[in-house]
This record gives C-alpha cells, structure tokens and sequence, in this order.
C-alpha cells in the first residue's frame, strides 16, 4: 500500500534543511519558499524565490530541494517554480542573514559554506571509522580543505587511523572569550586535513573513563569551541549505534547530510535502513550509501561474497539514493589503518581506486562544494561596501 500524500507542513520542514550556502541561513527562513503544495497524488510543487535570476546556486537547491522531499514517504514527484525577489524582498532577505550570520556565529564554529558529512551505520564495526578517513583524504587530495571529527567519543579510532597522536592545543583568539582548540593539520596532496577526537585529549587506555560524559555535549563542545577556519567540508564519525549524536547535529547543524555505510548482507541493509530513517525524522539528508566488505578477491583471483550481495543497493534503492561505492574486503584496507597511512592516501589496488571514485562522487555530484563566487556573497560583499561607504561618507 502507498503511503498518502504529505501536508505542505510537513514539506516545508523538510526544506528547513535546505541551506543557502552564500546567505548561511535555510530557504524557508530566508523567505525564498512563498508557496508549498501537495496534491492529492503525492505531486509536491514547490516555489522558490532565488535573489536573483541566474543565480549560480539555482542548480545546487534544486538539488537540495529534490533530494530531501522525493525521499519523504507520499511523495511521487517534486516540482520547482522559480521566482525572481523583488528589490525589497532582496534587501530584507540581506537584512534576515546578516542576523542569521551572527546568530549562528554563536552557536557553532563551522563556516556556514563547509559541506558537512556525517558516517553512520545502524550497527557497529561496519567500517564507519575506515570510509570516514579514507574518504576524507581522498577529497583533501583533491585540493580541498577537509574537516575530519571524530564523534565516537569513547570508542575513538580516527587518531590511529590517520597516525596522528599529538595532543590538541588550546590558544587564544583575539575578541574570543574563551580559549579555542586547535585541530590537528596534516597536508595531503594539494589539500589539508583538520582533525579533531577526544583520543588526543585523552590515552587510548583511559578511554573508558569518558563513558560517563554525555555524548551530544561532547560533540557540541566540539563544534562550538574548536578552532575549524575554513573547511570545504567536514566529515564527522558517527559512534555506532546512537540517536543522540544525531539529534544533537540536527539541531545544531541542520544541513549535516548522513552517508549510510552497510555491508552486502541483507540483514545489516535493515538495520541500516533504521539509521536513514532515524536521519528522515531528525530531517537530516541521506546523501548516499556505501556499500563496505563488498566481496573477497583471494590471491588466486577467486572472488568470495563473504558477507552475502546486494545490500548496499537494496537499502540505496529503498532510500531512494544513490550507490555510491562498493568497498571490497581488502587486507590493505586493515593494513593502512593500522599504519596510520589510509590506503586511499597513496595505496594501489581495487579498495584504494573504490574510496577515490566515492569521494569523486561527492565532490562532483552529491555534495559539491559551496561556489562562493555565486551571486549573493556578491551581493552581501556590494551591500557591505555600499554601507560602509555610506558610513565613511557620513563621517567625513
Ligand atoms: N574494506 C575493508 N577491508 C578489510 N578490512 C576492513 C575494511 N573495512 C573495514 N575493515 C576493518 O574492519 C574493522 C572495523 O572497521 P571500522 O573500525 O572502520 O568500523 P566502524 O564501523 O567504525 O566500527 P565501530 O562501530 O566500532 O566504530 C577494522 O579493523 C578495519 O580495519
Ligand atoms: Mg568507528
């Protein structure tokens, strides 16, 4: 049976995930959403009112916009009517994000252009831990600045995954009260990393102490004390198993979108697919699926579905995402943690090529970066040089 239609309601919430990256605010409290409706067959039309006519982020929330409610059960069909803001509307919406821009200054430190991925999976020990720091370097590779957090606050991996074991240092900023941390760097290729885990806080063996400590206040003290800059993206590894984590990031961080990893067994596709619903309800985006422990390729060229087949597409296909990836079961994948070297770093061989094409994917069609030469940071630089021409004026 086919769920019914969702109310327009409903939709809009959905579509206060969507973020304008120039303006840092979501559309709908922008104001660029003036009409949502549903009708009886499940057909979502949307209007949306860009700043501008031809503005370069057209494509972008469109894509957004598709993505978050196609998936919402009802739904057949999602249309967009494009608008054009008046000058007035336009002045208000600067004036909305300007205020937006200094409230959100106070809640998180992640620049609101950054792309943020979180890994999650419904159960441990699926390789969270290896996609998130092998995907991640294979976007710095690109020449990306990249963001690594490792939200698995007790159970921390990502330190020796990527072989960094130096304590995080605390400094001042100037106009900053309090101190702020300051993530771990480490170049890759053109790019850089900036990673972030209680494991340089703390001795691996002393771990369990943290258990205690409430998990999304972790994570929250992460986002707002940390010293991030300029990220083009940040990848954040999801502890197994917890909605607390992601609840925190729905709030905090509404446009976080969840990257599901699963393992061809059919089993674990419907545990993972409680994971993307439990995103749906907290309206984080499921950016995509991958699939990890594909198959086995001995040293005979023998190939072995240890873990069973289809899952990873079965639960993309149920979510209505994409595949991005099929991950094989790879000694070198093991290897490379252990070492602290991720394989997608510099390693040959079909894992190392499968974490290279994902982050490709998500670079070039799930999440591309935000273009900050679009049309409203234009905008809200003229508007800002206007008024501070108007002030300079004024006083002379
Ligand atoms: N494709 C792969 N080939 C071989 N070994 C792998 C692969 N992916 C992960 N592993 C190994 O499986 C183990 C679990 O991986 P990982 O720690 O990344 O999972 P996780 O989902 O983060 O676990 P947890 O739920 O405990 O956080 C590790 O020892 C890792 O090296
Ligand atoms: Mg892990």
């Amino acid at each position: 049976m086919n769920a019914p239609p969702p109310d327009a309601e409903t939709i809009t919430s959905l579509l206060r995930s969507v973020i304008d990256p120039e303006l840092g605010a979501d559309i709908v409290s922008l104001g660029m959403v003036p009409a949502v409706s549903v009708d009886p067959d499940g057909v979502v039309t949307v209007e949306v009112k860009l700043t501008i006519r031809g503005c370069p982020l057209r494509a972008q929330i469109k894509k957004d916009v598709e993505s978050r409610v196609a998936v919402h059960p009802g739904v057949t069909d999602v249309r967009i009517e494009w608008g054009e803001m008046t000058a007035e509307e336009r002045s208000e919406v600067m004036t909305k994000a300007r205020w937006n821009a200094r409230e959100q200054a106070a809640t998180t430190n992640v620049p609101n252009t950054t792309r943020v991925i979180a890994v999650a999976s419904g159960k441990g020990g699926v390789g969270k831990s290896s996609v998130t720091v092998n995907v991640a370097v294979a976007v710095a590779a690109q020449g990306f600045t990249v963001g690594v957090l490792d939200a698995d606050i007790w159970g921390f991996s990502v330190p020796r995954l990527l072989g960094i074991d130096e304590p995080l240092e605390a400094r001042r900023i100037e106009g900053v009260d309090k101190p702020r941390i300051i993530p771990n760097s480490l170049p890759v290729g053109r790019g850089r990393l900036e990673v972030v885990s209680t494991g340089f806080l703390v001795e691996e063996s002393t771990a369990l102490m943290w258990r205690g400590l409430m998990l999304s206040k972790a994570v929250e003290q992460f986002l707002n004390d940390v010293q991030w800059g300029e990220l083009d993206y940040l990848f954040i590894d999801m502890p197994p198993g917890t909605g607390d984590v992601q609840m925190g990031l729905a709030r905090m961080l509404p446009r976080t979108d969840i990257l599901i990893v699963t393992t061809p067994a059919l089993a674990a596709q419907r545990v993972a697919a409680r994971a993307a619903d439990m995103a749906r309800r907290s309206f984080l985006r499921v950016c995509g699926v991958v699939e990890n422990m594909s198959e086995f390729t001995c040293e005979h060229g023998e190939t072995y579905a240890l873990f069973g087949t289809g899952g990873g597409q079965a639960l993309a296909d149920e979510i209505g995402v994409s595949l991005l990836g099929q991950v094989p079961i790879e000694p070198t994948v093991a290897a490379g943690g252990d070492a602290g070297t991720p394989v997608a770093l510099a390693g040959s061989g079909r894992a190392a090529d499968e974490f290279r094409a994902i982050a490709r994917r998500i670079v070039d069609e799930v999440a591309p970066p935000a273009n900050m030469a679009g049309c409203s940071a234009r905008m809200l630089q003229m508007v800002a040089a206007a008024l501070d021409a108007g002030q300079s004026g004024q006083s002379s």
